[in-house]
């Protein structure tokens, strides 16, 4: 059986997939393939590591942001990821914080267990309506076409901001953005001080990608100084490092890079990435869901 190595925990039915036919290798040292979480940086060491015999890198991720991909190339590694059955879970949970933040429901729930004094009020915690707001999707991929659709059906007017386009000029038309973009050399701090001047004062920022789209200082800054209403982050900048002062902010909601955290979906990925390692290892053939 060709041997792999798995680089962190995966759900029982995936470890079961992986077992019946490969040999779990407890260490990448000869492996044929590995199965990479994206808190693992797989780069030219770790395939050195592996050997020259290793074949596939199967990322258990939609983002490769973690794997070198020019390293992969050199040594001729199949790299695959897993992308459609996270969109519909990410594209929830993306349209999730934008209606925490938007009607304030996390700020509601932190108020309420602090027991603090307070009775029904006409003018009392008013949020914003996803209805009408101008929804703006950075990067239409899959996820970023679904969270417009999600967006859409509760009202919302939607547009996307595509590589070539203007896109401090659309941020500036926007009430809500969500960033649907991967990480990569030239999307780093796409999000910086300069595009978020271009936001609206009542413009909200939702990531969902990955955390180093966005320079963290200046939307700490940003939020501080008001010249953007409030931000919902599922991932961050040095994860899973979040400042204290991104903490001590009423209009940010937060999560610990959860998009893709239902059963199912996590399922349906691990059984995605064992299928591209059986697609190498097993049957010598190049997985539908290969980026290298
Ligand atoms: C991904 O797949 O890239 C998500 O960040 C985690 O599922």
């Amino acid at each position: 059986m060709p041997r792999v190595h798995v680089t962190g925990d995966v759900p029982a039915e995936v470890a079961d997939a992986l077992a019946a036919s490969f040999e779990l290798a407890p260490e990448p040292d000869g492996a044929d393939g590995i199965l990479s979480l994206l808190t693992t940086r797989v780069d030219a060491d770790l395939l050195d590591r592996a050997g020259p015999q290793v074949k596939v890198v199967a990322n258990y991720a939609v983002g490769v942001d973690n794997v070198d991909l020019a390293a992969a190339r050199a040594r001729g590694v199949v790299v695959a990821n897993t992308p459609d059955v996270l969109t519909d879970a990410t594209a929830e949970l993306a349209i999730t914080l934008t209606l925490a933040l938007l009607r304030r429901v996390v700020e509601g729930d932190r108020f309420v267990r602090a027991r603090a004094p307070w009775t029904f009020g006409l003018e009392f915690m008013l949020g914003r309506s996803l209805r009408g707001a101008r929804f703006l999707v950075v990067g239409p991929g899959r996820i970023g076409r679904a969270t417009a659709a999600l967006a859409e059906a509760l009202g919302a007017r939607t547009a996307f901001a595509a590589r070539g386009d203007d896109l401090h000029a659309l941020l500036g038309g926007a009430d809500v953005v969500s960033l649907h973009v991967p990480l990569r050399p030239e999307t780093r701090h796409l999000i910086d001080e300069r595009a978020l001047a271009a936001m609206q004062p009542t413009g909200v920022l939702v990531n969902t990608a990955r955390g180093p789209i966005v320079d963290e200082h200046a939307l700490v800054s940003a939020l501080e100084r008001g010249t953007i209403a409030g931000a919902a982050l599922d991932v961050f900048e040095h994860e899973p490092a979040v400042p204290d002062a991104l903490l001590a902010l009423e209009n940010v909601v937060l999560t610990p890079h959860i998009a893709s955290a239902t059963r199912d979906t996590r399922v349906a990925m691990g059984m995605l990435a064992v299928s591209a390692l059986r697609d190498v290892l097993l049957h010598g053939r190049r997985p539908p869901n290969a980026v290298v």
